[in-house]
């Protein structure tokens, strides 16, 4: 598919008004999306979990405007407040996928949206805020479409949502998600996210994801700086080689259930995303010295007890702890009794694998 198979074709008539709703979970990156071309384009291919439990809820109400109305209308209200900084972000947002939606112009819109995480977090929302926006937004121009397919309605969610966050694309569907042109992988694309259809052990089956939070602070660079740096960095080139390589091993460790293989790949895969962080120009370093204790004790710990657990991290000092659920209850006491303690206030989320985006 290309670009031009998500422009509709002209609106035959506008419904005056309606409301919709839907809930989009958080994603974590397995193989992690660093560096991004023109369009939101992704340098690398990437495969994620879906999450369950971090989830972002938005409702839209849609009014049509008067005709001839110039550029986008919305109001915004975050957690029942109106929150006018998020609207920059919005209106980005909008600019990239008017071409996809021309009907964006043509409507006043009330944007309602909290999260199920806590605020500041220092949990990414923008991936489960913008594919429930996209969401939303898909649900009117279903409603002018009424013949649409449910295939389309999620591939050209999954494309605006990337507009918005590129990691958003991979949080419509669940439970495993990837994105960006893989040869391995049938149907996958550059402009969205793929739900991944091949054989997956049942060992993942409602893996854990225990979120610890680490810093809850401000990120001191933007993911968007982040991505730049890529651009001109020394080891680019083998880094989006090795991303590639890294799909390969995990399609195989999903497969047959191969846990040491994943661990060595997903833990690989985190301190690659911050190696590249700290070997840019300008450098940076987004990990806290808790971040490096609770790895440590996650090292001691596997070894000691030989339970496959294993951490990723996104671009921030959290640490996402990933595990069976046959060993929950003993990872988790392992984390009440080692790992908190390094949490800011500590705070901590419980989540598992989960199976996407749903309307409410
Ligand atoms: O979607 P963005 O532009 O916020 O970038 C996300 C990048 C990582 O979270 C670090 C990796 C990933 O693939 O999710």
């Amino acid at each position: 598919m290309t670009e031009q198979d998500f422009v509709p074709s002209p609106y035959e008539h506008l419904i005056p008004q309606g409301k919709t709703s839907w809930r989009s979970p958080s994603n974590i990156a397995l193989v992690k999306y660093w560096g991004k071309l023109a369009n939101q384009i992704p340098a690398n291919p990437s495969i994620s979990f879906t999450l369950n439990t971090a989830e972002t809820i938005t409702s839209l109400d849609y009014k049509l405007r008067k005709k001839g109305s110039e550029g986008f209308s919305f109001d915004l209200r975050f957690e029942g407040k109106p929150k006018d900084d998020f609207k920059p972000k919005i209106e980005t947002f909008f600019h990239r996928i008017a071409t996809y939606l021309p009907f964006l112009t043509q409507y006043h819109f009330e944007i309602d949206t909290h999260n199920s995480f806590p605020h500041s977090s220092g949990i990414a929302s923008s991936a489960s805020s913008m594919a429930a926006l996209s969401l939303c937004l898909m649900e009117l121009e279903l409603a002018l479409y009424p013949e649409m397919d449910e295939n389309y309605f999620f591939k050209k969610a999954s494309f605006l949502a990337r507009l918005g966050s590129g990691s958003a694309c991979r949080s419509i569907k669940g439970p495993i998600v990837e994105w960006g042109h893989h040869k391995g992988i049938n149907n996958s694309s550059d402009l969205f996210g793929t739900l991944y259809k091949g054989e997956v052990h049942a060992v993942f089956q409602n893996y854990q994801d225990t979120i610890l939070l680490v810093d809850k602070g401000e990120k001191k660079v933007s993911s968007t700086a982040g991505h730049a740096l890529m651009h001109n960095h020394p080891f680019a080139r083998e880094r989006f080689a090795q991303a590639h390589e890294n799909i390969t091993r995990l399609t195989s460790v999903f497969k047959d259930g191969d846990l040491d293989l994943f661990i060595q790949v997903v833990e690989s895969e985190a301190l690659t995303l911050h190696a590249m962080m700290m070997t840019s120009l300008p450098y940076f370093i987004l990990m806290k010295p808790q971040t490096l204790v609770i790895i440590e004790k996650i090292w001691a710990y596997r070894t000691a007890t030989q339970i496959p657990v294993c951490f990723t991290l996104d671009a921030g000092a959290n640490v996402h702890v990933l595990y069976p659920e046959r060993d929950r209850d003993k990872v988790l006491q392992f984390i009440k009794n080692e790992l908190v303690a390094y949490c800011e206030n500590g705070q901590y989320i419980c989540d598992q694998i989960g199976y996407g985006s749903k309307k409410v």
